[in-house]
């Protein structure tokens, strides 16, 4: 395989119906997101069956549009890679089956991608020269993770939520108070301007060495917050502008400190200097800029993933799927979905 290889990646594991075609594992050529968001909008989260068969209409045009905008022909890409696991199964399974029959009518090699281990890829993206070992911080809607990443492939979960994901948080924290789904730009968006420290949420699991999470407590201090005194019992609250500025503020500030403090205890414990950070949380600003004047203050790297590569994408698909292609990692036609990660 030429390292200016084509690779074609397929995601679907929860509502985003992606394809993209990267060059080399690090160009991309085309990157197609077709968002389902409309459709799970009135329901405040996704809902799996509508998801599945959203991607079974929308994944067809994807690939062919990511293959045009490419200019690529079938018997110019080196592989087909998909996300196997994790995600929701009958989401999972539509790209999977639909990656299996293109790859046996191509006869190209399909590769199996985890989607977390692509989050952290996608953020190895942004860098133009790769330096291991990095602690990356995966923060999705389905996911919060640290790993010690030692190359692309060889990824050691440090920890994880024991509950809730930060945009799980998020989105649920949203829907008590009444905005828009996804949760996280909704209250990225009612927090500007508001004073982060009006309302100070007690950040969970920080006395304990711990490198796992916990987010399901942020969302109930919220709602306690909220059934105070003039306030309706249910949900959703309508809360004065200016207090909704600065409950956004603080809420948005305990999750952002929370990920910030632990990103740096496990390159502080693990003594790796160089932070990743992926996964449609590692959009929000108030992260992005709290962690890196933590990280500066305390001598050490940070790396987010491009905007339109934290959320879930097939760019990150490709570009792993051509390091694991790279390394001879190829799936069988028969492979199964999970999802969890094994
Ligand atoms: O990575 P992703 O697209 O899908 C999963 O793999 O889960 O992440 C979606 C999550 C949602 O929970 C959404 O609310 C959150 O990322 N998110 C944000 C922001 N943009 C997306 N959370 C906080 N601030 C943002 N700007
Ligand atoms: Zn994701």
């Amino acid at each position: 395989m030429s390292a200016g290889s084509l690779v074609l990646g397929i995601e679907t594991s929860c509502d985003e119906t992606a394809a993209a075609v990267v060059r080399g594992g690090r160009e991309p050529l085309s990157s197609i997101v077709i968002s389902q968001v409309n459709e799970h909008a009135a329901w405040g989260g996704v809902v799996p069956e509508i998801a599945g068969r959203g991607h079974l209409g929308a994944l067809q045009p994807a690939v062919a549009q990511a293959m045009q905008q490419a200019g690529a022909a079938p018997a110019d890409l080196a592989a087909v890679a998909v996300t196997m696991q994790p995600g929701l199964l009958g989401s999972l399974l539509v790209g999977a089956t639909a990656a299996k029959a293109l790859a046996w009518a191509w006869d190209k090699p399909l590769v199996a991608v985890d989607h977390i281990h692509a989050h952290v890829y996608a953020a190895l993206l942004s860098l133009p020269k790769w330096e291991f070992p990095y602690i990356a911080l995966v923060v999705s809607g389905g996911h919060t993770s640290l790993y010690r990443a030692d190359d692309p492939l060889t990824l050691t979960r440090l920890g994880a939520t024991r509950d809730d994901a930060a945009g799980e948080a998020f989105d649920k924290a949203a829907a008590l108070l009444g905005l828009a789904y996804p949760g996280g730009p909704a209250i990225e968006r009612a927090a500007a301007g508001g004073d982060p420290r009006a309302f100070p949420f007690k950040l969970p699991l920080l006395a304990a060495d711990s490198l796992e999470f916990s987010f399901s407590g942020l969302k109930t201090a919220l709602l306690y917050t909220l059934v105070g005194p003039g306030n309706r019992r249910d949900a959703p609250w309508r809360v004065p502008r200016a207090r909704l500025a600065d409950l956004c503020a603080s809420f948005e500030h305990a999750i952002a400190e929370t990920l910030a403090r632990k990103a740096l205890r496990a390159a502080a414990q693990h003594g790796v200097p160089r932070i990743l950070v992926g996964g449609g949380v590692a959009c929000n600003r108030r992260l992005r800029a709290l962690l890196a004047e933590q990280a500066e203050r305390a001598g050490c790297e940070v790396h987010f993933a491009e905007p339109a590569h934290c959320t879930d994408n097939a760019v990150m698909v490709a570009g792993l799927g051509h390091a694991l292609l790279a390394a001879g990692r190829i799936a069988p036609l028969d492979a199964d979905v999970a999802a969890r990660a094994e």
